[in-house]
């Protein structure tokens, strides 16, 4: 019987430093989520060793002895902390899970992405960069309302109602309070009114595009100003619809760009791409996440239901992906 390891940050693991926003550990994981996929590992017919973070597994990487490591770590900080397992992974040529070190650092940094999105012809909102408020001074050529994030962070870290700004005065006051904050540049793009999408993929040769997920807000498809904010994000203001109620259209026009996205930072086993549509039906990528939450009440466990199949089933694919790609046999 072949053994996967499991790597993992979590929630409960984290430890507050003084400076530290309340959203400091967003991304890490539940212990009831490395539960569930602990148990879903070993339905599939494997035994599992949890490895836990990247200081564990720098402990312990000589003597793993493990086959594959189903790796869901964020890494420790900055803009390569999701990287780090990976990295040392790839040092030890132990097979993993998941997109590699380039993958991990490349998406992580909206701003490197965004140019590779630009470079493929792949449709992103408009953008600059501010590493500090000096840089704010020639924006005329960018229409408000804008919305400012922090550079390398996801699960919304950093957004809030003050994220959208309508005027320069709004704009330098949360460009400010960002980089105080979060410790790094922020990204202001055009903020997209309209609606939004988000879209998962397993596998790969081909990567299968599963059915659009809709994100409802408050009751409504039709966002505009609305947008997901780390209080949304555990409030039941926020719903996912699925299969998206659009026009066939749409979907396949949002489908084939998801793929397009995974493919151009080379995206492996699994990812998710986040899109909004503007008024105009114009579909525009923020961000693709090769390490999307695989917690049950998220995007992929909901999909699952919808398709016919159980979580254990959607780690399975996940895991087999992986196992094709370094031609593993169970
Ligand atoms: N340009 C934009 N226009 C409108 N809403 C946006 C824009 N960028 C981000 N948002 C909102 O903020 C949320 C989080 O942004 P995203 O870029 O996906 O970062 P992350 O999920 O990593 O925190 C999105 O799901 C969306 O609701
Ligand atoms: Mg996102």
């Amino acid at each position: 019987m072949k053994t996967v390891g499991l790597t993992y940050d979590l929630k409960t693991d984290y430890a507050f430093k003084k400076d530290d926003p309340p959203d400091a550990n967003a991304e890490f994981d539940h212990p009831s989520t490395i539960d569930v996929i602990d148990s879903a590992i070993q339905s599939c017919g494997f035994k599992v060793k949890r490895i836990g973070n990247v200081s564990n597994l720098l402990e312990h990487i000589d003597h793993l002895d493990v086959d594959i490591v189903f790796n869901i770590s964020e890494g420790i900080g900055g803009r390569n902390r999701e990287s780090q397992v990976p990295v040392l992974l790839e040092m030890a040529g132990i097979p993993f899970v998941g997109a590699d070190a380039l993958t991990q650092g490349l998406t992580l940094d909206k701003i490197i992405a965004k140019k590779i999105f630009i470079a493929e012809g792949i449709p992103t909102p408009r953008f600059f960069e501010a590493r500090n408020s000096a840089e704010l001074i020639n924006t005329n050529h960018f229409k408000f309302p804008l919305i400012v994030k922090p550079r390398f962070e996801g699960s919304s870290k950093g957004l809030s109602e003050n994220s959208r700004v309508e005027n320069k005065e709004q704009l330098l006051k949360q460009v400010e309070f960002l980089i105080n904050t979060y410790k790094q540049p922020a990204l202001i793009e055009e903020f997209i009114l309209g609606e939004e999408f988000t879209v998962a993929i397993v596998g790969n040769d081909p990567p299968e595009v599963l059915p659009i997920v809709q994100i409802k807000i408050d009751g409504d498809l039709k966002l505009n100003e609305k947008f997901y904010t780390f209080a949304r994000i555990s409030s039941d203001r926020l719903e996912y619809v699925c299969p998206a109620p659009v026009a066939s259209d749409l979907q396949e026009t949002i489908s084939a760009l998801a793929l397009k996205t995974y493919q151009a930072v080379e995206c492996r086993d699994f990812g998710r791409i986040d899109f909004r549509v503007d008024n105009k039906q114009r579909p525009y990528v923020l961000e693709i996440n090769p390490l999307p939450s695989l917690s049950t009440e998220d995007v992929f466990m909901m999909i699952a239901k919808v398709i016919g199949i159980s979580y254990p089933e959607m780690i399975g694919r996940i895991l087999n992906s992986a196992f094709k790609r370094y031609h593993l046999t169970q």
